[in-house]
């Protein structure tokens, strides 16, 4: 047993997530600690909503909403969302929380003690329309590197190099669209990251080998461009504010940190937050602090964010010369597309999390979504796609051979899990396959290789219906009942496993099959490979009832509605 803490990148406030979003962080993240936990280690996972920074600010101005109300409310409108989708977070916390505030603080004032930090006077855009000081991302204009011309002032969403809202080829506000900018003099605290170069450097040469290498090539790619000193903290009204009693003046002007400075810190402010609510059973610093080889950190996010988990991130932590847990391994996923184009929560592209709850249960957009993660490549949405996977793998393969085995063992043996016959060649054969697939799973799941991971689980459902059309008890129950009974027990039994290894992917479908025996909730035990061998945990006499159909299919005429709704192309 190991401990495990496990984060999901924080997701913006402003509006709830489109299914590309859920797939890149929060769903794999879900996944792989149900496993964990599953398999007996101790798990901690954390996530939060990212609450300040500019996108906030603008989206509560839109609802008429002071700042702090819009958050409140946003972030139980996403919570209701993950719940629905059944995302199993010790902690869901808010970055704006007082932990946070205290945890961030104290972060800026070790940076700062330790030399770190500078205060330095920059030139800042300037948007006399929009009346403010433009945030790097409110800066658009064409990348100088790539050509792209939605580029933002912090970053090239097209080739994701970082940059300066300056770097930026006719440079505009994206809030009013406005060209007319001036640049005016402002004070800000910089974070000096190109003294940290060199022991970022060697702090991700220790560990790059490891990462995948969508995560390592992003990794170096940042450091070969070398670290600049960036500045950390905004003329924004939200915000974890500048601490007076280091900086004085500027927490007089009201700066405020900038939010890529004090989100990463929130996976240890929401620890802490979790933990206050039960400080007497519940030890935040006990997975962060000082705990470098007992406990294993992974981090899981979409491509954009690999930089600031594998680089500036750590130099934070680093700069602080404290022992604080730095990541074990990241985990990155490219893009989910919808019809080959963008998703996109600005433009409405795409199917968010709450339209997908609306139109069908979360299990079959878990398995759908993890079944075809962005893990080697983008991979594409569409609804082709979708009801042809919903309607093979679930309503097929694993729905209707749940239905079959108990509907018709019912009707020719009543309500329990027959007696008769002994296991023959067929059954070993079966074991043996059950055992390998088994193995494949879990060894799938400990790389993190999703998609993987869910082929293998495919192939378990899969090896239940061969063996089905085998033997055919239909027909064998005609000239030998006990075969017949052998039979059906068996496949009971494929069904107590399904229930207990599918539970990472489909946690509400893995509760109605363990309900069909009445099994109190077992799903902490894992199937040994002796016991996938020997598919006899259910002894006969075992009652049961028939679940109601585990995953309805979809059909055509579903088909065009959703794409009548969506649209289904890129356009
Ligand atoms: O890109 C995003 O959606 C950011 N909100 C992720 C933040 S991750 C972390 F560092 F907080
Ligand atoms: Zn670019």
């Amino acid at each position: 047993m190991a401990r495990h803490l496990i984060t999901s990148a924080l997701p913006y406030i402003n509006g709830i997530k489109h299914l590309g979003n859920m797939v890149g962080s929060m769903l794999p993240a879900d996944v792989y600690s149900r496993y964990l936990r599953q398999r007996g280690h101790d798990v901690l996972y954390i996530c939060a909503t990212d609450e300040h920074g500019t996108p906030a600010e603008l989206a509560a101005k839109e609802q008429g909403l002071p700042v702090d109300e819009f958050c409140a409310q946003a972030h139980d409108a996403q919570k209701a969302v993950y719940d629905g989708f059944a995302l199993a977070f010790d902690y869901f916390g808010r970055s704006s929380s007082e932990q946070n505030v205290e945890i961030t603080q104290h972060f800026a004032r070790r940076l700062n003690e330790n030399g770190f930090i500078e205060e330095r006077a920059i030139r800042q855009v300037y948007s006399p329309t929009d009346g403010r000081f433009l945030p790097d991302r409110y800066v658009e204009g064409t990348c100088p590197h790539c050509g792209y011309d939605k580029a933002r002032g912090d970053q090239c969403e097209n080739c994701t190099r970082v940059l300066d809202p300056t770097d930026l080829i006719n440079p505009r506000s994206a809030i009013s669209g406005s060209t007319d900018l001036e640049v005016r003099e402002t004070k800000h605290l910089f974070l000096l990251q190109s003294k940290l170069q060199h022991e970022v450097e060697e702090w991700v040469a220790a560990h790059e080998e490891e990462w995948p290498q969508l995560a390592a090539s992003i990794a170096r790619k940042w450091l070969n461009e070398g670290l600049h000193d960036r500045a950390i903290t905004r003329d924004l009204d939200w915000g974890v504010p500048v601490p007076s009693d280091t900086w004085p003046e500027l927490a007089a002007e009201g700066k405020v940190f900038y939010v890529w400075f004090d989100a990463p810190i929130e996976y240890i402010g929401a620890t802490k937050e979790w933990a206050d609510l039960d400080p007497e059973n519940r030890d935040w610093k006990s997975w962060w602090y000082d705990v470098d080889t007992d406990v294993r950190y992974t981090e899981f996010m979409a491509k954009d964010n690999v930089p600031f988990h594998t680089v500036m991130f750590p130099a934070t932590e680093l700069g602080v010369r404290e022992p604080w847990k730095k990541v074990d391994y990241v985990k990155a996923f490219n893009w989910l597309t919808y019809y080959g184009g963008k998703f996109s929560t600005s433009q409405k592209r795409g199917v968010f999390t709450d339209q997908a709850l609306d139109i069908l249960p979360a299990d079959y957009w878990r398995y759908f979504l993890i079944a075809n993660a962005p893990e080697s490549d983008d991979s594409s949405f569409t609804w082709e796609h979708f009801t042809a996977t919903v309607n093979k793998d679930l309503a097929d393969t694993l729905g209707n051979f749940v239905n079959r085995v108990l509907s018709f063992s019912k009707k020719r043996f009543g309500e329990e899990v027959p007696a008769g016959g002994e296991p023959g060649e067929a059954e070993a054969k079966l074991g043996e396959e059950i055992a390998r697939l088994l193995a494949e799973y879990e060894s799938q799941m400990e790389a993190l290789q999703f998609r993987k991971a869910a082929a293998a689980l495919r192939a378990l459902w899969s090896a239940g219906n061969s063996y089905l059309e085998e033997k055919a008890p239909w027909l064998e129950i005609k000239t030998d009942k006990d075969g017949a009974a052998l039979t059906l027990r068996t496949a009971m039994n494929l069904i107590h496993l399904y229930a207990v290894v599918s539970e990472p992917f489909i946690p509400a479908t893995s509760a109605a099959m363990r309900q069909a025996f009445a099994l109190k909730d077992d799903t902490a035990t894992w199937i040994t490979a002796d016991e996938a061998r020997a598919l006899t945990a259910l002894t006969p006499g075992v009652p049961f009832t028939v679940p109601p159909v585990l995953f309805a299919k979809l059909t055509d005429e579903d088909l065009e509605t959703y794409k009548e709704r969506f649209g289904g192309s890129s356009e």
